[in-house]
């Protein structure tokens, strides 16, 4: 079988988590999944300088992913627009693709996973739903007996740092947000975020995942934080209540909005960054999953447990491929900028 070859594609936050954590467990990796090497990195900006070893080729020329008999492509490039006709090509030539990229997966994820099907290659994105938490993977263990009823869930780990700073010390909106920033907690662009399409792409893939089709939204858009302040939070506070920002799928349902919550219901006490499900299964009853949603180490193992489990065969989260080829999500693929 041979050294196995990763590139990682984006060194922000997450590949660089991605990278350090991988170097520093290489021989649990290895001992798990044989021997491996992380021979390039793509980056759009080669003037930075990267923590890298000497042997890791950092480019900005995607052409190079072609070129080196890569097993294995980590996408952690920040949004969907430039990942996917990279994704795209790379699942054509059969080669595997674990991405943290909620985006991409929400609006292209069937096309994909249909053309990896056909490929021989697998598409990935454990990361991609509340960071750390291994929420996919333990859903669909959870598929196997039970009919998925409801899920809600705060996913989006900046918003609900955001809300429990400014309820917990009076940060500002503006402050908070510039702190979840500086974290690696936000989006290259936080709008998403805090408006809520973070949110909102998370919803999808967690529809598509159980149900194997995009959600019933109840509006047009999702509801974000941003117009929520530090009085709507006391006043709640005074209702023995807090604010939360949770996406609501109910069969196929769909609804992203900031909700009053009481004390007692089991999202109450998922705070800061920290991301929160609760699932109710028709067999199992409420099941509550809960561990940081975002930032550099999280979302990085929820990264490396997806490498693993394709080197070591042991993915059984397969997703729901259609029958038929998906349309075309886009037009012609875009230049790597
Ligand atoms: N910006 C995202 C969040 C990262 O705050 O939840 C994890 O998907």
């Amino acid at each position: 079988s041979g050294q196995k070859k990763l590139a990682l594609v984006g060194f922000g936050t997450v590949g660089s988590g991605v990278y350090e954590v991988m170097k520093a467990e290489v021989r649990k990796i290895e001992r798990l999944a044989g021997s491996f090497s992380i021979p390039l990195v793509i980056v759009k900006d080669t003037d930075r300088s990267r923590n890298v070893h000497p042997e890791t080729q950092v480019t900005d020329d995607i052409e190079e992913l072609f070129k080196q008999n890569i097993d294995t492509v980590v996408e952690v490039s920040p949004d969907a627009g430039t990942a996917y006709p990279v994704v795209r090509r790379l699942l054509k030539q059969g080669i595997t693709v674990v991405t943290a990229n909620k985006e991409l997966v929400a609006l292209h994820g069937e096309e994909l996973l249909y053309i990896a099907a056909i490929n021989n290659a697998r598409l990935y994105f454990e990361a991609a739903v509340a960071g750390g938490i291994p929420a996919l993977t333990s859903i669909r263990h959870t598929l196997k007996t039970n009919k998925i009823e409801r899920i809600e869930g705060i996913v989006n780990g900046t918003s609900n740092f955001i809300l429990t700073k400014m309820r917990e010390e009076g940060t500002s909106f503006e402050a908070a947000l510039a702190e979840a920033q500086e974290l690696g907690y936000a989006e290259a662009v936080p709008d998403k975020d805090v408006d809520g399409w973070d949110a909102w792409y998370k919803t999808v893939i967690l529809s598509q995942w159980i149900h194997g089709k995009n959600p019933d939204w109840a509006e047009e858009k999702p509801h974000g934080i941003r117009g929520i302040d530090v009085r709507d939070l006391h006043l709640a506070a005074s209702f023995s209540g807090r604010i939360k920002h949770t996406a609501v799928l109910e069969g196929t349902a769909a609804s992203v909005a900031p909700r009053f919550v009481e004390a007692d219901h089991a999202l109450y006490g998922v705070e800061g960054v920290n991301n929160g499900l609760n699932v109710q299964g028709s067999i199992v009853g409420s099941l509550l999953f809960q561990g940081a949603g975002a930032g550099k180490y999280p979302t990085a193992s929820a990264v490396i447990e997806d490498v693993i489990n394709h080197w070591t065969n042991t993915a059984e989260a397969e997703p729901p491929v259609s029958d038929e080829e998906p349309e075309r999500t886009s037009g012609e693929p875009e230049p790597f900028p």
